[in-house]
């Protein structure tokens, strides 16, 4: 109960809940109307949702009926000169802290050979020393570490801090696009809708600094086949970046999963530059981060 002097949180609450309930109630109501949903539509409805509960994909659900997207934009708007937010995912975890080199894959990782640079800075494009960065992505099959029954530890992710001058680098290898679980009653929703399950590749970022707004968000590859059809709808605008295979030999160019070959793989230099091998190929990007922290000037260079 309200005591006259300030708003009542609880009061608050309870009324935006009985609003979005009474919402809800409406729009669902009308559809059921408008249709003329039998009962035998409706108790597939419930059979459906109580499946989903059983197979524990309600987040799912909510990512491929693009809500999840919906709800993280509502929560971090867009803004001039910031990287734009994105949806976490399921498939973030603790990760350990990075030797240098920094490396998100072991030396016989199948894939092509990443180098991902890139530095963090303000809006108004100051460096930002120290700061946290969390990356995560899939494997050459497109499968986080997560659903590898045989992975010990974390794999395809970890942490790394800037420095002085904002910037970092990890070795890792070029993610492919995958698709979301479709085994079970999701994936069958979207069988039955026509709708493919396949997301854009990407890399994923938590980045966070003393004093700046934490930031969540993915990178997309430009070029990828599914940009713009992404299944969960995170593929926005100004979150993709170019890999520049220029300067990769052309046979290697088709091979975009191939294992790389061993005695090449050990002359790359701790740092490689465009002009350090003939194969070597370069990708810069900008990328504008949230009000307060800002990932600018990534870049990506994949090594042979
Ligand atoms: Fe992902």
């Amino acid at each position: 109960m309200s005591t006259g002097l300030a708003p009542d949180l609880t009061d608050l609450r309870q009324a935006r809940l009985v609003e979005i309930v009474d919402a809800i109630t409406s729009g669902l109501r009308d559809v059921v109307e408008t249709h003329g949903v039998t009962e035998d539509e409706w108790r597939g409805a419930l059979r459906f949702l109580t499946e989903v509960g059983v197979h524990e994909e309600f987040v799912l659900l909510s990512d491929v009926l693009r809500l999840s997207v919906l709800v993280d934009a509502l929560s971090h708007p867009d803004g001039a000169g910031i990287t734009p937010s994105n949806v976490a995912g399921p498939f973030w975890r603790p990760a350990p802290f990075l030797d240098e080199p920094a490396t998100l894959v072991g030396e016989d990782e199948p894939g092509e050979r990443l180098v991902l640079r890139g530095r963090v800075t303000a809006g108004d494009g100051r460096p930002i020393a120290d700061a946290e960065l969390d990356l995560w992505h899939c494997n050459a099959e497109g499968l986080y570490d997560v659903q590898l029954p045989e992975a010990e530890g974390p794999r395809y992710r970890g942490r790394l801090r800037t420095d002085a001058d904002g910037r970092y680098e990890v070795r890792t290898i070029v993610p492919p696009p995958y698709e979301v679980p479709k085994d079970g009653p999701v994936g069958r929703l979207l069988a039955a809708l026509g709708r493919h399950a396949f997301r854009p590749a990407h890399v994923h970022y938590r980045a966070e600094a003393e004093g700046y707004a934490p930031l969540t968000t993915m990178v997309f590859v430009a070029g990828d086949p599914w940009l713009g059809d992404d299944v969960i709808g995170a593929d926005k605008a100004g979150l993709t970046v170019a890999i520049d295979r220029s300067r990769t030999p052309a046979e290697d160019r088709h091979r975009p999963c191939a294992v790389p070959r061993p005695d090449v793989r050990r002359r790359v230099p701790v740092r490689i530059t465009a002009t350090d091998l003939r194969s070597t190929v370069r990708c810069e990007c900008r990328l504008w981060l949230r009000p307060t922290v800002a990932i600018g000037a990534a870049s990506y260079r994949v090594a042979p």
